[in-house]
């Protein structure tokens, strides 16, 4: 195939694709005069709600500030433990630490990347409140085993779905089986702003009013304040995430379209491929796979001009200074989570790739492993 280049993000795409109606909507605030907490955040908060299924949706600042605030309108903090996995990006973790909590990282299932429900019930001890499961890559976490364990124990479940926004489970949807849900409109998420926004899903009416409290300065009302913070989705964000999120479907499919382009191409290399449990929709927020070379992998795609990034290349406990004096604990061994940062690779995906594209990758990451197969069987003879 002829020299190509092909970059790790469509965000740019995805705006002139959209153009006419995000900077209609843009205008529209910009005349309207109402830039914060104004029409257009309360309809997107809406529209949100209604597309998750869910009762009450609270725009914020970033899906960081999403859940340390819902992990403080949830009361935890200093003293509690709070229990998710190490493999994921660092905000996780470092929301718990804002909140004053502990974090108790248990392993991952090395197939999906997602919290291992088999070993949650040893990480638990009397100072336990939360667990966090985080929708890694795209794919939910198991759910239903993860909601069956917190209820056993009387604990709180938050769910981290800055990755997966339009996914599913088997039988299950995102938000449906725990006390609150987070996610986040960083630029180049599955439902992206073009800065720092994210959202908190709840059916608690209770939860979400202590977050638009916590979010707004602890007011409610005019001049009346509690302690707060100032954490607001303002309205230029939530007007193009209203269109933006017409379409999330649409390009939570085209996601799928090219993974399965992806999984059909690399089928017999000798890569680990992405696992998409049965029953589930994976939305493919990452096609990440892995492989011992991952660095000289991601070396070769460089030089055929193709971007590949890695999340995440160092799990939270292996972090220079970790746990830089907050409370931390590890339950068991983390072995799988520190292969998988070892290995992963993520290749270009996102809903405006093309097939000729996902091609071009295909042919190159083949290339590469052909001629590593190669190295291997002469190193051998
Ligand atoms: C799994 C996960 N959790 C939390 C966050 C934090 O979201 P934000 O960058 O909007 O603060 C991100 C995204 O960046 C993420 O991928």
């Amino acid at each position: 195939m002829a020299e190509m280049k092909v970059g790790f993000y469509g965000h740019v795409r995805q705006y002139h694709n959209l153009k006419r109606e995000i900077d209609a909507a843009i205008l529209e605030v910009l005349e309207s005069g109402a830039y914060v907490m104004g029409p257009r955040g309360k309809s997107f908060e809406q529209e949100l709600a209604a597309y998750c299924n869910m009762k009450e949706a609270v725009g914020v600042n970033s899906g960081t500030d999403a859940l340390w605030l819902v992990f403080m309108a949830l009361g935890l903090g200093p003293g509690d433990e709070v229990i998710t996995t190490s493999n994921t990006f660092f905000a996780t973790a470092e929301a718990i630490w804002i909140a004053g909590a502990t974090a108790v990282f248990v392993d991952i299932d090395p197939k999906t990347c997602n919290i291992d429900p088999n070993l949650i019930e040893a990480a638990i001890t009397p100072k336990t409140k939360a667990i966090v499961p985080v929708h890694l890559y795209g794919q939910p976490a198991k759910m239903r085993e993860v909601a069956a364990i917190a209820r056993k124990h009387n604990l709180l479940v938050i769910e981290d779905n800055a990755q997966a926004l339009g996914a599913r489970g088997d039988g299950f949807a995102l938000g449906e089986l725990s006390d609150a849900m987070c996610t986040s409109f960083i630029i180049q998420k599955n439902l992206g702003c073009f800065g720092d926004g994210g959202a908190v899903l709840t059916n608690s009416p209770q939860v979400a009013t202590r977050i638009r409290q916590l979010r707004n300065h602890g007011s409610l009302k005019r001049s009346i304040h509690s302690m707060g913070y100032n954490s607001r989705l303002d309205d230029f964000h939530a007007a193009v995430l209203s269109v933006k999120l017409k379409e999330l479907d649409k390009w939570n499919d085209l996601r799928r379209a090219r993974a399965k382009e992806y999984d059909a191409g690399l089928a017999g290399t000798s890569l680990q491929l992405p696992c998409a449990l049965p029953g589930y929709r994976h939305v493919y927020h990452l096609y990440v796979i892995e492989t011992e070379d991952r660095d000289g992998l991601q070396a070769y795609l460089d030089s055929r001009g193709i971007t590949a990034l890695t999340h995440y290349p160092i799990a939270i406990h292996q972090q220079e200074g970790y746990p830089w004096g907050q409370g931390a604990r590890i339950s068991g061994s983390l072995a799988h989570s520190e292969r998988s940062a070892a290995r992963v690779l993520s290749l270009p995906m996102y809903p405006e790739i093309t097939s000729e594209e996902v091609k071009y990758v295909v042919e190159a990451v083949r290339a590469w492993d052909q001629g590593r197969a190669g190295k291997a069987g002469s190193a051998a003879s």
